[in-house]
């Protein structure tokens, strides 16, 4: 569960639009692109989340096993997976939004709202 969680953060990016900072003075960016102060720096999280240089060429594809390493849940690096932003201000409600979507999700599955066949049997 947590795995499809981690899917629909990084394809349905809640903030998705826009995100980024501006320089505070001249600096080198890690792929080396020059950045003078006060030039703003830009990711839009919901291109990232599909983009094949970070997903590989099936990015598009529902693969949840990408999140796996030999069976094991293999978290990606925020760089990498930047729906909640990454360095110094990643969003620190992140582990709350999780606890908070599983509790409904859970609460759903359990309703009469949900389709019995999707169901769990508790
Ligand atoms: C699915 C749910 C959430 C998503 C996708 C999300 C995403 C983000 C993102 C992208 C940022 C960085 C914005 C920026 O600085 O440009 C952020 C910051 C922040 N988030 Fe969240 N967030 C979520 C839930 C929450 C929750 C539940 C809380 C609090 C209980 C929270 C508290 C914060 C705070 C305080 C910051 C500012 C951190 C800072 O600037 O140092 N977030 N969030």
């Amino acid at each position: 569960m947590m795995i499809i969680l981690l899917i629909d953060c990084n394809v349905i990016p809640l903030v998705y639009f826009m995100d980024g900072r501006c320089t505070k003075m001249d600096d080198i960016l890690p792929d080396r692109h020059r950045v003078k102060k006060g030039d703003g720096v830009y990711y839009m999280a919901y291109a990232m989340g599909r983009m094949p240089y970070n997903w590989g060429e099936d990015a598009e594809e529902f693969r949840p096993e990408r999140w796996l390493n030999n069976g094991t849940f293999q978290p990606e690096l925020p760089f990498k997976f930047v729906a909640y932003h990454a360095g110094p201000q990643i969003c620190i409600g992140k582990d709350f939004a999780y606890m908070q979507i599983n509790k409904s999700q859970l609460l759903f599955s359990a309703s009469s709202a949900c389709p019995p066949h999707l169901r769990p049997h508790l």
